[in-house]
């Protein structure tokens, strides 16, 4: 039997099933993998009016959405380099069981960071808390993996009590620089954003930049396999690394591409 060579792995979205894809992609050869898979929310996702949708309905129940997620990560993780990042986005429906099937991947010593998201779309209930953030899980293959330190602006109520820290000012009052922390406050898409093209559950270019900043080297291979509108790819772009993405939606497959054309982003 003939097998056929792996696909280059590189600058490219193709349409297909993540399951199938992946064993036909080059094995160690991505630095970072973040996956934004559907979140078991029951719902057929569908963008205002008639535009792309994803199906995101379980007939099945949990046992059929985890034996997905399950899978699918079983698929990322033999493309991962020797030192490789895996990023798993999820909320409050299936976060708990991500961080599970990722410690069964990884062992619970590959754990990086679970990065908080939080943003501050409209709604709530009157019965609990306003869910307004997602958890994306960070487990790395090996112990040298990437990360670039990022600091973020500390507001300070009062200047003093601080020796040999530099106290810097803008519009906001005196702040210092500190080490960025696990939770982001990070606004989610808008429709009138220019970044924005309609896909649902789009995520902002600004929360893929910062994660692909932190877990990357310029050159690198960052790999989305359920890459939707092409977030993840775009910011890859963006920031000098290569990309590569996958997404079942011919919608979304379009879209990607048409967004990686341009030459701006
Ligand atoms: C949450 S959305 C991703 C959104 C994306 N991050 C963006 O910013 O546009 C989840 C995506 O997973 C895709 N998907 C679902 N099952 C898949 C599978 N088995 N293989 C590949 N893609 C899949 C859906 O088509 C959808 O585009």
């Amino acid at each position: 039997m003939i097998r056929a060579m792996p696909r280059a792995a590189t600058n490219d979205v193709i349409k297909g099933d993540a399951l199938k894809v992946a064993p036909g992609l080059q094995s160690a050869s991505v630095a970072l993998m973040y996956l934004d898979p559907p979140f078991f929310s029951g719902r057929k996702r569908r963008n205002r009016g008639d535009g792309p949708a994803y199906d995101d309905r379980w007939p099945g129940g949990l046992a059929e959405y985890l034996a997905f997620l399950r899978s699918l990560l079983e698929a990322a993780r033999p493309l991962l380099t020797a030192n490789g990042i895996l990023a798993l986005h999820l909320d409050w429906r299936a976060t708990h069981h991500g961080r599970i099937e990722l410690e069964r991947l990884f062992g619970a010593g590959g754990f990086v960071n679970e990065v908080v998201w939080s943003y501050r779309t409209g709604g709530g209930s009157k019965r609990m808390l306003a869910r307004k953030h997602d958890s994306i899980h960070v487990f790395a293959a090996g112990k040298d993996y990437t990360f670039h330190r990022q600091t973020e602006k500390s507001y300070l109520a009062h200047r003093y009590g601080f020796s040999n820290v530099e106290i810097l000012e803008d519009e906001k009052g005196p702040y210092t620089l500190s080490a960025m922390r696990d939770v982001w406050e990070l606004p989610a898409l808008r429709g009138n954003q220019r970044e924005y093209v309609g896909y649902p559950t789009q995520k902002p270019l600004a929360l893929l930049e910062r994660l692909i900043g932190c877990f990357s080297n310029e050159g690198d291979l960052v790999a989305d396999l359920c890459c939707g509108s092409g977030t993840t790819l775009v910011a890859a772009k963006l920031l000098g690394r290569r990309w590569l993405g996958v997404d079942s939606s011919a919608e979304a497959i379009a879209l990607a591409r048409r967004r990686l054309s341009q030459p701006d982003q």
